[in-house]
This record gives structure tokens, sequence and C-alpha cells, in this order.
């Protein structure tokens, strides 16, 4: 191996950085150790913010290839041609944790994927739960406040936390269904290979003749879904707080690869109001009997991280970052998320976010945005302004591909609450679930509400009563409430 000598960040040698410079062997240490004080330094500036939601995570690299042109439905490049390989990168979080919590605890999963597709990247930025608590994003930093520690104590469990929990959900019942899954077993996991991943919200696919649709996505895991019970996860956050991130490495290293199968459910526009749900309500599933599931592809993991900080924490989604070919629908919730994603990273990592090699589209980057701090990228010469001449006009705008989808909306403005049934679905799904299922369920929401205040308790009773009478008595009669 060839020899290499240590230096210091400025590239000057280094021939001591285990013994400050001290006055005698038990004098104070000098001002002029630079070789201290920059080590120093630069260890005192190793962090940065946290994701201020979805902290703690894990990511992989690898790759995705239509089974199918999905040309009819989407202009979208990397869906156009069976077997074209488009690479992604993804990363797997936890929705409430810090980034020091434990990878099984009772939350929400966060399944991210960045498709670093020939016309910029494609972020489709999901969870592992198909639904989700709220309708309207003016409500999330409330719900994050309320599934976030106690600010007062910092502590995630105990009465206090559990009061504050289903305090804010007895208060929005649209959460009921979001419930029935996030207490089913499918809350608590042990792999990223084994779960389910959905966009949630509803998005809309384009064609080259302008024709759009709703699209709703899945992601099913190749190697079958598997959860874990409230014991073992409990367990394991114990002994094995990082089981997940760990398999989802030792797994790559071990020559394996991680796959799932994307699919999707399309509605036509028209059909949008003859739906007896808001499809555009991101706290209702779409049937699948109604809107069959559609293979689109598959992708595959099959490249570890070299480094988790430069490649996994400072990765940055955005469900703004969509290319020709997708679209948003008007679901409240998506609308409030193409903003804030760009600007907490702005924040949390710098301005010049989009020059990390994970977050760096894999095609140039044509436009006059400049400088910043830690720019390292730059136009050449000196026209750095549009329109130009100097420049030869230069970068041109893109021509548009195909034909723009027509859009009209109308409407008075005014703050609305978005109506909706909150309990129909949930209802449903609590019918159907098999009897094992429903002992968990109810178990397990039994062991966090046991906990809470009295009259809290009432009130999200009341919402477990109206979603199933039976369902509400066994939580009510678990919890020793009489109703
Ligand atoms: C109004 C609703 C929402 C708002 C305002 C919101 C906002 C945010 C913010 C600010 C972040 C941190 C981003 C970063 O620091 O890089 C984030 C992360 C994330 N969000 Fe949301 N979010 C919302 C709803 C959702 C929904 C519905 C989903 C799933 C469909 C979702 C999935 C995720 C995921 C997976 C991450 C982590 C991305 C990563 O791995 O870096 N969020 N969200």
């Amino acid at each position: 191996m060839a020899k290499r000598y240590l230096t210091s960040n400025q590239g000057a040698p280094v021939n001591d950085d285990q013994n400050s410079l001290s006055v005698g062997e038990r004098g104070p240490i000098l001002l002029e150790d630079i070789v201290f004080l920059e080590k120093i330094s630069h260890f005192d500036r190793e962090r940065i913010p946290e994701r201020v939601v979805h902290a703690k995570g894990a990511g992989a690299f690898g790759f995705f290839i239509p089974y199918q042109s999905m040309a009819s439905l989407t202009k979208a490049n990397f869906l156009q041609d069976p077997g074209k390989k488009t690479p992604v990168f993804v990363r797997f979080s936890i929705a409430g944790s810090s980034v020091g919590g434990a990878d099984t605890v009772r939350d929400i999963r966060g399944f991210a994927v960045k498709f670093y597709t020939e016309e910029g990247n494609y972020d489709l930025v999901g969870n592992h739960i198909p639904v989700f608590p709220i309708r309207d994003p003016i409500q999330f930093p409330d719900l994050f406040h309320a599934l976030k520690p106690d600010p007062v104590t910092n502590v995630r469990g105990g009465p206090v936390a559990a009061s504050r929990f289903w305090d804010f959900m007895s208060l929005r019942p649209e959460s009921m269904n979001f419930l029935t899954y996030l207490f089913a077993d499918n809350g608590t996991v042990k792999s990223y290979r084994t779960i389910q991943g959905y966009g949630v919200n509803t998005y809309s696919w384009v064609n080259l003749c302008g024709e759009e649709v709703y699209v709703k996505y899945h992601w099913e895991p190749c190697a079958g879904v598997e959860y874990i019970d409230s014991k073992t996860a409990v367990q394991l956050a114990g002994t094995d707080p990082d089981i997940a991130s760990r398999d989802l490495f030792d797994t790559i290293a071990a020559g394996h690869t991680v796959e799932f199968e994307m699919r999707v459910q399309i509605m036509n526009i028209e059909a949008e109001c003859e739906q007896p749900f808001d499809p555009l309500d991101p706290t209702k599933i779409w049937p699948e009997n109604l809107f069959p599931l559609m293979s689109v592809g598959r992708m595959v993991l099959n490249k570890n991280p070299e480094n988790f900080f430069v490649e996994v924490e400072q990765s940055a989604f955005s469900p703004a970052a969509i290319v020709p070919g997708i679209d948003f629908s008007n679901d409240r919730i998506l609308q409030g998320r193409i903003f804030p994603y760009g600007d907490t990273q702005r924040y949390r990592i710098g301005v010049n976010y989009l020059e990390l090699p994970t977050n760096m589209p894999r095609r140039s980057v044509e436009n006059m945005m400049q400088d910043g701090a830690m720019q390292t990228l730059y136009n050449q010469g000196v026209v750095n302004y549009l329109p130009n001449t100097l420049g030869g006009g230069m970068p041109m705008e893109a021509p548009e591909k195909g034909k723009p989808a027509q859009k009209f909306v109308s409407g008075s403005v005014a703050r609305q609450e978005i109506a909706g049934d909150n309990y129909y679905q949930a209802r449903c799904r609590y019918r159907t679930m098999s009897v094992l299922e429903r002992k968990h369920l109810v178990s397990n929401i039994v062991e966090s509400l046991s906990q809470a205040y009295e009259p809290i308790q009432r009130r999200i009773i009341e919402h477990f009563l109206r979603t199933d009478s039976e369902f509400g008595s066994r939580i009510a009669q678990g919890i020793n409430l009489i109703i």
C-alpha cells in the first residue's frame, strides 16, 4: 500500500496530531496550536440540523426498469421504453424519531425515491402507510408537534406524551383511517426490505397529447410484506435499535439485491366527482376493486452508500422535483408539500444543496442562478443573465414536450375546511381484518391510550365507536372506561 502522510485541511504536513502544543509537559495549551485548533473547530461543526421530520434514515442506490411503455398515460421519459434503466437513490426513514431513535418503534416509515432521469430528477416522496392523518397542510406543524417529544421534558413516553398524541388525533377525526394502519402491526417494522410504499397523495400523469389522468403510486416489496408485533418491536428497540438500517446495508453488502415493484392506480379526471369518496383526500385509499393495480416496473437496490453523511444525511428529496409527464393534483396536502422541502433543505444543508453528489441531476444544469454559500459550479464567461445576445441567447427556453394539459380553476378565495367522511374506510378496514389483526390493533391502541388523560380517552373512544361499535367497545373495555 502506498504511503500517505498526514496533512492539515490546508494541505500542510502535520507531524503530530495526537499531542497538543503545551508549555512544558504539564502547562497550558498555546493558541498557536493550529493543528489542535483546526481539528477541534472542524469537529465542533460536524453536525448539520437533522431533518425536522423523518430525521433517522438509511439509503441505497440502484435502478428502475419499466416492464412496459406507459406512453399512453404519461410522456415521462423514464417510463417510455420497457427495459430502460434509470438510476435511483432511495431513503427509508422514520417520521417522528430523531436521528438516534430506534428503528422498530411505532411510526410512519418514509419511502423516498429519487429517479435520476434524462429530463432531471423525479422524486417520489412516499410513506409506508397509504393514508395520511390530516387533509390540510396548515395543520402539519401541529401534527408533528403532537407526535414529537413533550416540549417541557423532551420525553416521548408516558401519560403526557400519550395525552398529547390522542388529544390531537381526537380533535382531527379524519385521522381514523390512518390510526387503523399505524396501530396495526403495519406500524412496527424491523426491515425496510419488506415494507410497502405509497405515494399517498394523488398526482397526475400527462401524455404527449395533453391528456391527463390521476395516479396513485404503490411499491410492493418483492421479498413479501412483513411487519412485527408490538412486543418484538419494544424488545428490538432495546437490543438492536438500528436493525432496519443494518439489515438494508448488510443485505446489499452480502451481494443481494433489495427489490420493489412499482404499481399504479389510474383514475380518469372526469371520474373524480363520481366517487363515493374524495379521490384527492389523502386520508382515503382508492379501493383496488374499483381502481385495479397496474404493474409498471421494478426497482432494484444494489449499491450501498460509501459514506452515510455525504450521501444519505445530506440527501434531499422534494415533491417539487417533477419531470414532464408528471404533475400535481389539487390534493391540498400535496399542494402544501411543494414548497417546504426545498425551503428546509436550503436551511438544513445550504442554498447549493442540489450540487451535492446524491442530489445532483445526472444531466447538465443550465440556468443563470449563481453564487451562494459553498458554490463550486459556475457558468463560463461574462453572460450570466437572460435574455442575452452576447451569449447567443443561451440557454434557450426548453421546447414544450407534446401538448400541455389544460387546467381550469375557479372559486372564491376563502379558508375552508375540506368536508369528508371520517369513518367509512376505517370501518371497512376494521371489518375485513382477521381476528388476530383486530386483536393486535385493539391491544396496541389500548397500550398507548390507557396512559392518556380520561377526558381525552372519552373523546377518542367516541370516534372509535363511530368507526365500529365493536371496535370502540373493545378499546373502552381494554382501558377500563365505562361508556
Ligand atoms: C403537509 C404535509 C407535509 C409537509 C408540510 C411535509 C414536510 C416535510 C419536510 C419539511 C420534510 C423534511 C425534508 C428534509 O429536511 O429534507 C419532510 C420529509 C419527508 N416527508 Fe413530508 N411533509 C408532508 C407530508 C408528507 C406526506 C403525505 C408524505 C408521504 C406521502 C411525506 C413523506 C416524507 C418523507 C418520506 C420525508 C423524508 C424524505 C427523506 O428521506 O429525506 N410527507 N416532509
